[in-house]
């Protein structure tokens, strides 16, 4: 089948079934385009909140899956890949986070949405890259705090607050390899572009960029900027299909990551994301498989921060 013929048939398949796909910004461009959502992180969980489908398919990773089941207990919740996982939520293990707990046990943990269940139901509040600032601003002042997993996004935002977060050592493999020379170039042959970063990259990266924020702001940015004719991006490049689609007429020039020689791609795709493909969400709606379960008791504990953070969102 075609890329058309496969998206009319999974069109039908979501109508008879009174299916919701959801999509992330980092998805392949025809997923994007046959989904009835697409967002960031937070903006999937607050769909996933208040749909009233029967089954929610999630093209993203594993996580953001776990989170729509954990959010929606009697909803069928299916992932077209199980496989796509996330190397910033395998670098926090649930044991491991435990101890570190229970070796400050004084204070709060906030858990960036990137990671498991398991994770979830050991912290206090979930956070994303959208309100990360804003929750942790709103925890007072004299409450000490654990932040994981990703250190980047934990350094920025004790930059930006002002307060000493303990933080955990993880990181995107996608956005902590942005090459610093090829920006440091990009910017002299490009001296008009505001450069566009997540906060999961690196210090040295966030220090060359003009705005810093999540997949959505930085979305929002472009949108807000119609005359703006040329924007370097540094984020994973699935994002670059709906900038394009807001200013068809602007360049984007994606930030090239730096390569070891015989180690990774030259490119900033997340291998993960890119594990959903039209075929494999096809099969997934019509055999109605793999399907993402999460154990009742992790659920019912991981269910708290999460509502915590759609609360102060
Ligand atoms: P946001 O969707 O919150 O911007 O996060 C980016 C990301 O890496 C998702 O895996
Ligand atoms: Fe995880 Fe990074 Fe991929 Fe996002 S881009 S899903 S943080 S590995």
């Amino acid at each position: 089948m075609t890329h058309s013929e496969l998206a009319q048939a999974i069109r039908r398949l979501a109508a008879e079934k009174n299916a919701v796909i959801m999509a992330h910004y980092y998805q392949r461009a025809e997923v994007q385009d046959v989904a009835d959502c697409i967002g960031d992180s937070l903006a999937l969980a607050q769909q996933a909140a208040k749909t009233n489908a029967d089954i929610i398919v999630l093209c993203g990773v594993h996580f953001m899956a776990e989170t729509a089941k954990i959010l929606c207990p009697d909803k069928k919740v299916l992932i077209p890949d199980m496989n796509a996982g996330c190397s910033l939520a395998d670098s926090c293990k649930a044991d491991d986070l435990k101890a570190w707990k229970d070796a400050h046990p004084s204070y709060k943990v906030v858990s960036y949405v990137n990671t498991s269940a398991a994770v979830k139901a050991l912290t206090d509040i979930v956070v994303t890259s959208s309100n990360a600032l804003k929750i942790v601003q709103s925890i007072p002042a004299e409450q000490p705090v654990l932040f994981g997993p990703d250190h980047n996004l934990g350094q920025y935002i004790s930059q930006m607050t002002g307060r000493d977060l303990a933080l955990w050592d993880g990181a995107c493999h996608v956005h902590s390899r942005f090459s610093v020379e090829a920006l440091i170039a990009l910017k002299q042959q490009h001296p008009d572009a505001p450069v566009l970063a997540h906060p999961e990259c690196k210090q040295a990266i966030l220090t060359l960029s003009d705005v810093i924020g999540s997949t959505q702001a930085l979305l929002n940015y472009v949108k807000n900027h119609p005359d703006t004719r040329k924007f370097i991006i540094a984020t994973e490049t699935g994002v670059l299909h709906e900038m394009q689609k807001a200013c068809p007429e602007a360049l984007f020039l994606p930030v090239p990551p730096e390569v070891t020689e015989g180690v990774g791609c030259a490119c900033n795709e997340c291998e993960y994301m890119r594990m959903i493909t039209l075929d494999k969400l096809y099969n997934c709606l019509k055999n109605e498989s793999p399907e993402v379960h999460v154990d009742p008791t992790v659920a019912k504990q991981a269910i708290l921060p999460i509502q915590r953070m759609l609360e102060l969102s």
